[in-house]
């Protein structure tokens, strides 16, 4: 939620920033806005409601002159609607100061009021305005830009990351943050700061993290961070895995089709370095070796997409490490009082490794006692540090709003801790871990050929259901989270009324849904399976079928029992089933997106979202 980035240097901060903010867009993007410090001195700043575009086009109409040192803001609106007025940034000290803000100041009203009273306008409805006016004040009393953002962040509640450029501070940018990201970016004579490091990978590959509760103040050739009590604070520097052009559209006519491609790289990068012999090689478990073995229960945590990864998760890890697994959105879970202990281990699964809902669950996790891992696909963020042990996922850098290569690197991250998991608890000998290997290490060729066998059917079957006003998923097993993401796909690209269900609980309830017409996926579990699974979900199609739904079959190569009831059968190929969902799950993102373009949408912007959400 909102992007931000700053840069002193003797380059272009206009092209920087832009630069930055072009990267950082699927962050926010109902309005953006820039400052900068002109060679002499003066404070610039241009701000549009409406996409980064609008923006750009604002400072063609109307220039600002280009010094090196400036802050750049991409919004998804929190306090006060997406206007002009209320976009960042927002100003102090007379419009001596700019500053922007990510996150929500929760006391914002006192404060407000307090500055009323002491004399202060308000221009715009933001929460942020009272940060702006906090900062000018204190340093018209100090003159110090970094001490005056010490003494505002003080008496700010709630989650804030804060950048902010003074007309009297030339060539500094201070920033701040609290349980909301923000990365250094090291330069040679010039320095960044961004949301997450998309924002200056074109410009340097050395980062560094900035902790909870710490201040950072950038200059050309210096770097200093500082904790909000004011003594020196020590940051970890880190080498960033991707270059600017994995984050790069490169020829595709979106990052969502691009990231789709991409979906069998996200699972073997993954896998890369993490198999030895037949076995489960994770180092990065090492540090909690002595914990895993003394877990009796894992509790995966997370939201949306990551929540259905750890659903499809809990079914392997169960079934393999014989250890109960429990799911729960992460926003649930931290409202109602969980029973934990230093006996739980505490998955977060998370894209961003920003999501707010998630950091709290873990920070909540962690004061009760239990073990917390994350897997998470961004170096230096927020949940990993604050985490016991990390599993990086490397799908590379995920642009498009809605998750894709993410979850099945995810799938695949949680399949590797289960196998690790059952090496460690005795549960499956070596030549069941080799056995598993083998099939998750096949997975990304045949990720590779669902993507080419399917697509330009799907593309033909989207046009054709462009008009359709809802459509469920049906899955079981794990197929059930699939049917759920391919609904949740569905809904946040092509806003179509969705729902994915337990085939089983048809029944139920949703099967009065069911009229003439009404378009069914179902995820449909392999014949080959030593389960009745294949033969329930074919009696489910039956049914449907029965009252006139038009069923699309996801279903195995070779699975002819689903052909006479099925009005269009998409094939996968085959796998051993904890293995299907990744395969599965392949054709309902090629579908969400599809029918998206097909009713002429945004699919890597869609309404009302943002990639990281970093409010609760
Ligand atoms: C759906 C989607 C979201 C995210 C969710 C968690 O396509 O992208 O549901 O999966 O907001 O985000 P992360 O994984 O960053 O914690």
């Amino acid at each position: 939620m909102c992007g931000i980035v700053g840069y002193v240097g003797s380059g272009s901060s206009l092209e920087v920033l832009v630069g930055g903010l072009k990267r950082l867009e699927y962050r926010g993007y109902d309005s953006a806005g820039i400052a900068v410090l002109s060679p002499e001195g003066d404070l610039g700043a241009r701000k549009r409601a409406g996409k980064l575009g609008v923006l750009v086009e604002e400072l063609a109409e109307n220039p600002l002159p280009d010094g090196g040192t400036g802050i750049g803001h991409t919004r998804w609106a929190t306090h006060g609607g997406p206007t002009d007025v209320n976009a960042h940034p927002h100003f102090g000290d007379g419009g001596r100061l700019a500053l922007i803000h990510n996150g929500i100041i929760e006391n914002f009203a006192e404060l407000k009021a307090e500055l009323v009273a002491a004399g202060e306008s308000f221009e715009s409805e933001t929460d942020t305005e009272v940060a702006a006016l906090l900062v000018g004040r204190a340093f018209h009393d100090t003159g110090d830009l970094t001490e005056a953002m010490r003494r505002t962040v003080e008496r700010l509640d709630g989650a804030f990351t804060l950048l902010a450029v003074h007309r009297s501070a030339p060539g500094v940018v201070v920033g701040a943050r609290r349980s909301s990201p923000l990365v250094i970016g090291l330069g040679e004579g010039e320095n960044f700061l961004g949301s997450d490091v998309a924002a200056f990978v074109e410009h340097t590959r050395r980062a560094m993290e900035i902790g909870e509760d710490q201040i950072v103040t950038i200059r050309p050739d210096s770097v200093e961070v500082i904790d909000f009590s004011g003594a020196p604070a020590a940051a970890k520097e880190f080498e960033v895995a991707w270059d600017a052009s994995a984050a790069e559209k490169g020829g595709w006519p979106s990052f969502m089709k691009k990231e789709i491609a991409e979906e069998p790289d996200a699972v073997a990068n993954t896998l890369r370095g993490r198999t030895h012999d037949g076995a489960v090689a994770l180092p990065e478990l090492d540090g909690v070796a002595e914990a895993l073995s003394g877990i009796n229960r894992v509790l995966v945590l997370g939201c949306g997409t990551a929540a259905y990864a750890g659903m499809v998760g809990k079914y392997a890890i169960e079934a393999w490490a014989r250890i109960p697994v429990d799911v729960e959105l992460s926003h649930e879970f931290r409202y109602r009082d969980p029973v934990l202990d230093e006996h739980t281990l505490v998955v977060s699964v998370s894209q961003s490794g920003e999501t707010m809902d998630t950091l709290m669950a873990v920070r909540y996790a962690r004061e009760q006692g239990a073990r917390t891992l994350s897997i998470c696909n961004t170096q230096g963020a927020t949940i990993p540090r604050e985490s016991d042990a990390v599993l990086y996922t490397h799908a590379g850098p995920e642009v498009a709003v809605a998750s894709t290569k993410a979850f099945v690197a995810q799938v695949t991250a949680l399949y590797l801790l289960g196998l690790h998991l059952a090496t460690l608890r005795g549960t499956l000998d070596a030549d069941a871990v080799a056995a598993q290997l083998t099939e998750l290490e096949a997975v990304p060729t045949k990720i590779q050929r669902v993507v080419e066998a399917s697509s330009a059917r799907i593309a033909e079957l989207a046009h054709w259901m462009s008009d359709t006003q809802s459509v469920l998923f049906l899955g079981r097993h794990v197929g059930f989270p699939v049917a759920l993401e391919g609904a949740l796909k569905l809904k946040e690209l092509a806003y179509i009324h969705a729902e994915g269900f337990a085939a089983g609980e048809l029944k139920h309830g949703p099967i009065a849904l069911i009229e003439p017409g009404q378009i069914v996926f179902v995820v449909v579990p392999s014949p080959r399976d030593p389960s009745s699974l294949h033969k329930k979900v074919v009696s489910n199609i039956q049914e449907i079928r029965a009252r006139g739904a038009r069923v699309i079959a996801i279903a195995e190569l070779g699975d002819v029992a689903v052909v006479p009831f099925a009005d269009e059968v998409i094939r996968i190929p085959l796998a051993a089933p904890f293995f299907e969902p990744l395969l599965s799950v392949v054709p309902l993102h090629v579908f969400g997106m599809e029918l998206a373009t097909a009713k002429g949408l945004d699919v890597d912007q869609p309404r009302n979202l943002a990639k990281s959400v970093t409010v609760e």
